[in-house]
């Protein structure tokens, strides 16, 4: 028998443990925890995640242990029956499991840093989201950022004989959802380091400097993966390289990605929030915007763009309708809302021309000189090396030897006849941009894409998403952006 002082001294101490909430995240830090360093977890029927986040940058870190048997009072880097230690990687960790008069103990090791508990019968708490934030675009001192998609809309197919396709002017009737989740943006400039030095929590890095102004933060539907929030950023560097994250609650990272902004003297501003090209957040040739706006939206784009778009997109929905869209389907894997939607994408991307620029890193990496009208393959591959024999033909097997070059090429005319002229640098369409109107729509049409063998790659980027042989997903590198801030070519 132990003696009554003790038991009562046992008693007091498990009574009086602090007590965690189920759904509920607690603010703890090494230098105020209650004696002894331990938590109470409540009793729940079901799994319960426990997660934990470092908030402050340290060398030395608390560990985390767990005991969800009822017999082991003070869990700890001792061990016993039924501890669990709660491995942390870059600041996070999580364990789930079955609660009955669970504890929670911190042992500090010296550690002076901030935390976070998150107790949650629905997943962790903290995280890192598998979904990364989305760039648009930049100038020299702006960028168009978006958060990962949420509420997905539900887009039901249309079906015979009320055949409905969105007008010209509307791609998505959806409202937006109502209480959208919270997320905050979070960037600095890359070479600063201070976002990637420290854990990659959202404590952290909301505490953080972040870099430029949010000049407008809307709810925007860009496509069918959902909604997104749309951040327009003002006051950055010229030709700098940003690390972004968006954090979702405080608590669940998305990121990081990385992006460039323009050399000072980039001339292209920046249109957004077109209800008819909802996928256009890109630099296009105009002229500066009107005196007070500083990016182009639909209340001050040139009416003469706006309206020739449409009309193009009347007369394609018209003549659609019309033929394809009855009882008949003309392919059982895609239907006249699909082909109107690739259309609207493809047309958005070819009038709305994309402003580009090579990276600072490599001011060379461009192609330079339009390709040839028969020019055949890809073009966009620069030895660095001479190939090295018996290593193979194929661009994949060169890759260590080979740089991937954007579809940047040098304009001195407009292709879309209602834009200024002006000389630019051109980002081209990826040509998946236009294969996926050509797959989606119905063949008397009769729409059509450059091919690889002849003319494409004068007018289109050739071979990034899709191989040279048209395999999807098989071209140089799979995408037409990538997270690191390497844009390859416009997919729209
Ligand atoms: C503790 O958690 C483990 C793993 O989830 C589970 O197998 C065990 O039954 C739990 N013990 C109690 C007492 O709930
Ligand atoms: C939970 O922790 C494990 C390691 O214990 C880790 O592999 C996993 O990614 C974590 N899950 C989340 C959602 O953070
Ligand atoms: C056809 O569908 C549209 C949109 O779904 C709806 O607004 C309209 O009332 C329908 N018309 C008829 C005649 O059912
Ligand atoms: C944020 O910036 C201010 C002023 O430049 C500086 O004093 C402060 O130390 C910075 N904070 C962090 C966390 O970098
Ligand atoms: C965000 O936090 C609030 C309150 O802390 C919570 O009610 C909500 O469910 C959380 N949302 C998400 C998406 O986790
Ligand atoms: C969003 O989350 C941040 C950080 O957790 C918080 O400061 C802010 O009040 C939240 N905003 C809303 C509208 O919930
Ligand atoms: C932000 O952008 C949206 C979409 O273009 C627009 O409707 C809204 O008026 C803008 N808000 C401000 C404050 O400029
Ligand atoms: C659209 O159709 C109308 C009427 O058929 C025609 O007058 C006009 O030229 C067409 N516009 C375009 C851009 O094809
Ligand atoms: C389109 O409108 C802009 C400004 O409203 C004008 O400067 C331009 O000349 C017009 N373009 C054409 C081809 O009419
Ligand atoms: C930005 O910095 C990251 C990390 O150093 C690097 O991987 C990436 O290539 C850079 N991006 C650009 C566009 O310079």
């Amino acid at each position: 028998m132990l003696p009554e002082a003790l038991v009562c001294l046992l008693i007091s101490a498990i009574v009086h443990a602090q007590q965690l909430s189920i759904n509920a995240v607690a603010s703890l830090n090494t230098q105020t925890l209650p004696s002894p360093p331990s938590f109470s977890i409540p009793s729940n029927d079901n799994q319960l995640t426990i997660s934990v986040a470092l908030c402050t940058n340290s060398n030395t870190a608390p560990r985390f242990f767990l005991s969800n048997a009822s017999t082991t009072k003070n869990p700890g880097s001792g061990g016993g029956e039924g501890v669990f230690e709660i491995a942390l990687q870059n600041g996070h960790g999580n364990w789930t499991g079955l609660f009955e008069n669970g504890i929670l103990a911190v042992e500090s090791n010296g550690a002076q840093v901030s935390f976070e508990i998150g107790v949650s019968d629905s997943g962790p708490i903290h995280e890192v989201l598998n979904e990364l934030p989305f760039f648009g675009d930049t100038t020299s001192n702006q960028a168009l950022l978006f958060s990962p998609p949420f509420a997905t809309p539900s887009i039901p197919p249309p079906t015979y004989p009320n055949y409905t396709l969105p007008t010209a002017s509307l791609a998505f009737t959806e409202t937006p959802p109502s209480s959208p989740p919270n997320y905050t943006l979070v960037l600095s400039p890359t070479s600063s380091s201070s976002l990637a030095s420290g854990p990659q929590t959202g404590c952290f890095l909301s505490s953080q400097n972040t870099s430029g102004t949010i000049a407008n933060q809307s709810l925007w539907l860009r496509d069918e993966e959902g909604w997104r929030i749309q951040w327009l950023l003002e006051g950055l560097s010229p030709s700098t390289n940003y690390t972004a994250y968006a954090i979702q609650n405080g608590t669940k990272v998305a990121g990081p990605i990385y992006f460039a902004t323009k050399s000072a003297s980039f001339p292209c501003p920046l249109v957004a929030s077109l209800p008819f090209c909802p996928g256009v957040s890109h630099a296009v040739p105009l002229p500066a915007p009107p005196t007070g706006n500083t990016i182009y939206d639909t209340t001050n784009l040139p009416t003469n763009l706006t309206s020739t778009l449409l009309t193009y997109l009347t007369n394609f929905t018209v003549t659609l309708t019309t033929h394809a869209c009855g009882r008949d389907r003309y392919s059982p894997l895609v239907d006249c809302g699909d082909c109107q939607r690739e259309y609207r994408r493809w047309l958005c991307a070819v009038s709305f021309s994309r402003c580009g620029e090579p990276s600072v890193g490599s001011p060379s990496a461009f192609t330079g000189v339009p390709a040839t009208p028969t020019q055949t393959g890809i073009s966009a591959l620069k030895s660095l090396l001479p190939p090295i024999p018996g290593m193979g033909g194929g661009p994949n097997q060169n890759q260590g030897q080979q740089q991937v070059l954007s579809a940047l090429l040098p304009q001195t005319t407009q292709r879309n006849p209602i834009l200024p002229q002006m000389d630019y640098t051109q980002l081209l369409p990826c040509l998946e941009t236009c294969t996926s109107v050509d797959r989606a729509c119905p063949p008397f049409l009769q729409f059509q894409c450059p091919t690889r063998k002849f003319n494409a790659a004068a007018s289109y980027g050739v071979g990034y998403v899709d191989g040279a042989d048209g395999d999807e997903g098989e071209g140089l590198v799979g995408g037409a952006q990538d997270r690191w801030g390497n844009v390859w070519c416009h997919l729209g």
